[in-house]
């Protein structure tokens, strides 16, 4: 919709009225060089719209950004970072701790059937562990740092007084900066190693319908799987695709205004604070099953190597198609449920 200039309707000494009411009414920085063009024909209602309020002057120095002093997106923004985004991450995170807590009380931990057999098999080789923990690793220290922009000035600064959370807050935003490259390197490194492992195949439908067998107590169910299972390709996915969007929307963050403006910055700023909390929640379990949720999974990151019975347990068709290679022989096509 386009609204036409009032001049040709409007008789002069009418619109001489409207505008000294408009100067008194409309506050003195909201007037001044409010950035649309009085001499145009027409303005959109859009431009009409991103005009208001806004609080814009003039600047002699280079820079000319600096003469926009607040712009009604970035209220938006405001509103999102003080208000929506601490009930996004503390409902999300918050809600994984409840549900893991309720998990391992109810469920209690998901044990190795058969017992340890003796026989350890080789899961991931160095280069998969080192990829792993540098991505770990930096991720921790990326949620520590990042969550204190999120709840720091609310949760932590009360406890330790403003010097303390000052001062932290500067080496937290440094570490998150420098950080983020090992995140980025490791998540690289993961995808490449992993992803044929991680596509869609025919036990992922099975695998599903028995929930992976978290749900039966007696440790029973253990539907057939190869080397990762469906809930271990849906954590790989969503640290692929979340790890993406983190690290796009963190360069334009980390180099201001070299890729889009300030708008584009904030865009930035919703898809990488809403992403990174949800991520934290994400991985909150990742980590409680590799360590308190399953018996012998910590192993696997740990020493590399996991005991025969677990492998069979949890992914009998990897463990066939692995005993079929060191015998030489082709793995078979179906792999049949291992004995309960
Ligand atoms: C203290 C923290 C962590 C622990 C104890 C841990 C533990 C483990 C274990 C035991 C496995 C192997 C599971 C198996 O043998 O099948 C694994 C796999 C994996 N980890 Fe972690 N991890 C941690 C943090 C992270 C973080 C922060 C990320 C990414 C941001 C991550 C991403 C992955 C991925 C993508 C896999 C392969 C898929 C899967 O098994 O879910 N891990 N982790």
């Amino acid at each position: 919709m386009r609204i036409w200039s009032l001049g040709r309707l409007i008789p002069p000494a009418v619109a001489a009225f409207i505008l000294a009411i408009g100067l008194v009414v409309v506050p003195a920085g909201a007037q001044e060089g409010s950035g649309s063009n009085p001499t145009a024909q027409a303005v959109s209602e859009q431009q009409l719209l991103d005009e208001l309020n806004k609080v814009q002057g003039r600047v002699s120095i280079p820079d000319r950004k600096a003469a926009t002093l607040q712009q009604p997106q970035g209220r938006d923004y405001q509103g999102f970072h003080e208000r929506a985004l601490p009930w996004i991450g503390g409902i999300a995170i918050g809600g994984m701790l409840l549900v893991l807590f309720l998990f391992y009380f109810i469920r209690g931990r998901i044990r190795t059937q058969a017992g340890e057999s003796g026989v350890r098999i080789l899961r991931f080789n160095a280069l998969e562990r080192l990829a792993h923990w540098t991505t770990a690793v930096a991720f921790i220290v990326l949620a520590i740092t990042g969550l204190n922009f999120v709840f720091g000035k609310r949760l932590l600064m009360p406890l330790i007084g403003p010097e303390a959370f000052s001062t932290w807050t500067v080496w937290a935003k440094y570490a998150h900066d420098f950080v983020a490259w090992a995140f980025m390197l490791g998540v690289l490194v993961m995808l490449v190693l992993w992803v044929w492992d991680n596509l869609p195949d025919r036990y992922d439908a099975n695998w599903l319908k028995k929930a992976g067998g978290m749900f039966d107590r007696s440790n029973r169910t253990h539907p057939p799987a190869a080397r990762f299972n469906t809930g271990q390709k849906l954590i790989f996915w969503a640290v692929v695709l979340g790890g993406i969007s983190l690290s796009v929307s963190g360069i334009f963050l980390l180099f201001p205004f070299v890729f889009t403006d300030v708008n584009g910055m904030q865009m930035a700023q919703y898809v990488h604070a809403a992403v990174g909390v949800i991520m934290v929640a994400v991985i909150i379990a990742h980590i409680y099953i590799g360590t308190l949720g399953m018996e012998g999974a910590y192993d696997a990151m740990g020493s590399g190597t996991v005991d025969l019975n677990w492998a069979k347990e949890h992914h009998s068709a990897w463990v066939e198609k692995q005993q079929a290679k060191a015998d030489g022989r082709v793995p078979p096509h179906n792999a049949t449920e291992p004995a309960e």
